[in-house]
């Protein structure tokens, strides 16, 4: 079965197709970072239009990679939620058209449950069942994985998710859109125990997450330092980064004593942060459990996990009818 699937929740738009039998046969993504780096974030309206004028070329592309004909896709998936409402409408009507004018079916894919899944790309993909961390520009969640599409939420950012804290606490830093590699670059050149931030909601018993807090408490070292050179800056930084993973870490560490499952998946764009992949390696080091990240590529946003998804939604029976929706709020 060859299913395409479509990306455009936020700034990038990905198109692949994967086939149950040979894999990934395209992969094409087009990131929008240039054109919102003026503004230091997203800007929704630019995004949306965007995604309409690389969408096409990308399909074109995408079956070019492929080789194949229209007549050789046995079904379309697209991001129908959670994002941003426009960037959603453009791929979900696409992908609903062109299942329609092909005669296939049609599913709408979380993006969350896209990421989590991402991961059984790689060759080196955990049994069932998994802890997952999604760590993304707009959510934190740990959630236990018992098969493809039986999750259930063990925590939850209560405010900032990771990426967010990430991107914001680059700002205050001077630094660019996105925030977090860049952030990320500049921790690695921080001396370690300068600064101290707190781990926020480790001192009580729970899964939950909070990072607004952490933003504010470098907001304050920031104000009281008039201006601070590149090193001052980066001790910041690896504070800031230190306190996040740590944090991260502690409640993957709590998730699995409290459900007995030792294996996690960790995913989402801030899941190709360098310090978190050594912190989680740590937390695993002795044999007492085993870690399992997508490619980098597919940390981030990207088609191929949204074509993955959608294969294991269709297999399953899944199709919409012929009507769409987007969520830019949509629980998993
Ligand atoms: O999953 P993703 O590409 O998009 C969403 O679904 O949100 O995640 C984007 C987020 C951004 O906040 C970005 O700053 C963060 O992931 N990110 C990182 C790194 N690479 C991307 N954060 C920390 N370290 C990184 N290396
Ligand atoms: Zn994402």
């Amino acid at each position: 079965m060859r299913i395409l699937g479509i990306e455009t929740s936020c700034d990038e738009t990905g198109i692949a197709i994967y086939d149950s039998e040979q894999g990934l046969l395209a992969n094409q993504l087009h990131s929008q970072v240039d054109l919102h780096d003026t503004y230091g974030g997203v800007v929704p309206e630019l995004a949306s239009r965007d995604h309409v004028r690389r969408i096409t070329p990308l399909l074109a592309a995408a079956m070019q990679q492929a080789g194949l004909e229209p007549r050789a896709i046995d079904g379309v998936a697209y991001t129908a939620g959670p994002g941003l409402i426009g960037a959603l409408l453009v791929g979900a009507s696409v992908g609903r058209s062109l299942a329609y004018s092909w005669n296939v079916p049609a599913v709408a894919v979380h993006h969350m449950e896209a990421h989590l899944l991402a991961v059984m790309l790689e060759e080196e993909h955990p049994d069932y069942p998994f802890l997952a961390l999604l760590v993304s520009g707009g959510h934190t969640q740990l959630l236990e994985v018992r098969a493809a599409g039986d999750y259930t939420m063990l925590g939850e950012s209560l405010d900032d998710a990771a990426g967010e804290a990430f991107d914001k606490t680059a700002k205050l830093l001077g630094l660019g859109y996105p925030g977090g590699p860049h952030l990320s670059a500049l921790a690695e050149k921080g001396r370690s125990g300068r600064y101290k931030f707190p781990r926020p909601m480790t001192d009580r018993p729970g899964l939950d997450f909070s990072f607004s807090g952490l933003k504010t408490a470098v907001a304050l070292v920031v104000r009281e330092l008039e201006d601070a050179d590149e090193q001052v800056r980066a001790d910041i930084a690896l504070a800031f980064v230190e306190a996040v993973v740590d944090t991260l870490a502690i409640k993957c560490e709590r998730a699995m004593k409290q459900t007995g499952i030792t294996r996690l998946v960790a995913a989402g764009g801030v899941s190709a942060n360098k310090q978190l992949r050594l912190k989680l390696a740590r937390l695993v080091d002795g044999g007492n459990g085993q870690v399992f990240y997508p490619r980098p590529d597919f940390c981030t946003d990207n088609g191929a996990m949204i074509a993955y998804t959608g294969y294991v939604k269709i297999n399953a029976g899944r199709s919409e009818p012929l009507g769409f929706a987007a969520y830019p709020r949509w629980p998993l």
